[in-house]
């Protein structure tokens, strides 16, 4: 019988193996549950990560994985030209739930989901007889849209983009939450579209300021364009409403998921609002796996759990929960400019003189049993499960307290 491979073999083989386009925490995780992880060795964490804001529901929620594992004893996949229920069901809850959109696309992935967004976009554009140099979409500088070559070039970082050149045309960038600079990109009139995040993620966990959607759907009417949100991170009830656009009184065009959506199963769409839902013809796009009944049926469940009142109920309790502990070490350690974000979303941005360390935070906090995230160099990422209990929310604070005290000890 072959040994098992251990920890660190495993970890040499990915660096062996794969593209290096990560450079993952050198640990094996073998096991979660709930808000909880365990690494190879046993040892515990409390994971304030949740895979980058997808599991939502926690490792291994009860609920969902009876709908995988059932749905796996019944029906993997179809493609599209065939029809299973499992889609259709989930379409049509999402179309109810969106409470502005009639139709649904499925697919995979939030990149892929963006990238649908702007193919759509451009086809209404089309449709409407505008030529190809009047079909711009603007977004703002510090989003993150994916990595495919169309939600790169929308993703105003430069450091996404670089060497990837040429890039597609047609995307106009501004900064975010500065509405006389919006006004000033859509003047010209060749803006087909305007696509941002209700709050900004991998950009710094920023939400937009208040009344700044208002005025953005206020100029997408003004000047015929549509107005685009990608809640592929901020969405799912991560920041206490299923719908993170909900908090600020506006009816979007389109809009985007990922993430959250499957609970941790790969799953992607778009929803799409009245002016653009016929937009598309037979053919005009695709995609193989795009509502995977695998995919589709743990969707279900996870889009009726995210939607629900305790959820709601329990992203409130918890976010107060977590501002107070940040705001109580900060006291201690003062070592934050500003705990900021809506629900279960949070950042924690560093003073000026400790920027560029959210890193070294990490190794501290991952070295002390607690799993947490940066969104750039200067801001830590609290995006834990919605379901998270007092009791690990607490011990997640009490294990930072001591990787602060590590850090700040040098
Ligand atoms: C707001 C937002 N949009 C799009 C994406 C891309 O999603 P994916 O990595 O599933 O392609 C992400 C991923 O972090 C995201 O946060």
């Amino acid at each position: 019988m072959q040994a098992e491979p251990s920890a660190g073999e495993l970890l040499a083989l990915g660096q062996q193996v794969l593209l290096p386009v990560y450079q993952p925490r050198q640990m094996l995780l073998a096991r979660g549950r709930g808000a909880r992880l365990w690494d190879s060795e046993g040892r515990d964490y409390v994971d304030f990560a949740a895979g980058i804001a997808v599991c939502s529901l926690g490792h291994c929620d009860p609920e969902l994985t009876a709908a995988l594992v059932e749905q796996a004893g019944r029906l993997w996949h179809t493609s599209n030209v065939f029809v299973s229920e499992p889609p259709l069901r989930l379409a049509q809850e999402l179309v109810a739930a969106s409470r502005f959109a009639e139709r649904a696309f499925l697919c995979n992935s939030g990149a892929e989901a963006n990238e649908a967004a702007i193919k759509l976009v451009r086809k209404w554009a089309a449709n409407t007889g505008r030529p190809p140099q009047q079909r711009v979409i603007v977004t703002c500088r510090g989003s993150f849209h994916g990595r495919t070559l169309a939600t790169v070039t929308a993703t105003a970082q430069p450091k996404y983009q670089q060497g990837f050149e040429p890039l597609p045309e047609g995307f106009r960038h501004v900064d975010f939450n500065d509405i006389a600079q919006l006004e000033a990109a859509l003047a010209g009139g060749d803006v087909a579209a305007v696509l941002l995040e209700p709050v900004q993620g991998e950009g710094g966990v920023l939400p937009a300021a208040p009344g700044y959607l208002q005025a953005v759907r206020a100029l997408c009417d003004r000047f015929d364009a549509l107005l685009v949100l990608d809640e592929i991170q901020c969405g799912m009830g991560r920041t206490g409403t299923l719908f993170a656009h909900w908090q600020d009184g506006v009816v979007p065009d389109i809009v985007t998921l990922a993430k959250a959506l499957g609970g941790g199963f790969p799953i992607g769409a778009l929803l799409a609002g009245p002016k653009v839902a016929q937009a598309m013809q037979v053919g005009a796009h695709g995609t193989t796996f795009g509502g995977n009944p695998l995919a589709a049926a743990v969707a279900r469940v996870a889009l009726r759990r995210l939607a629900s009142e305790e959820i709601a109920a329990n992203v409130a309790r918890q976010s107060q929960a977590l501002r107070e502990g940040l705001q109580a070490l900060n006291r201690a350690f003062d070592l934050f400019a500003e705990v900021r974000g809506r629900g279960l979303m949070l950042g924690a941005v560093l003073k000026s003189e400790h920027a560029g360390q959210a890193g070294a935070i990490l190794d501290h906090a991952a070295a002390h049993g607690l799993l947490l995230l940066q969104a750039g160099p200067d801001v830590l990422r609290f995006v834990p499960a919605l379901t998270i209990g007092d009791d690990d929310v607490a011990a997640g604070l009490a294990r930072l307290r001591q990787a602060l005290a590590a850090f700040v000890g040098g």
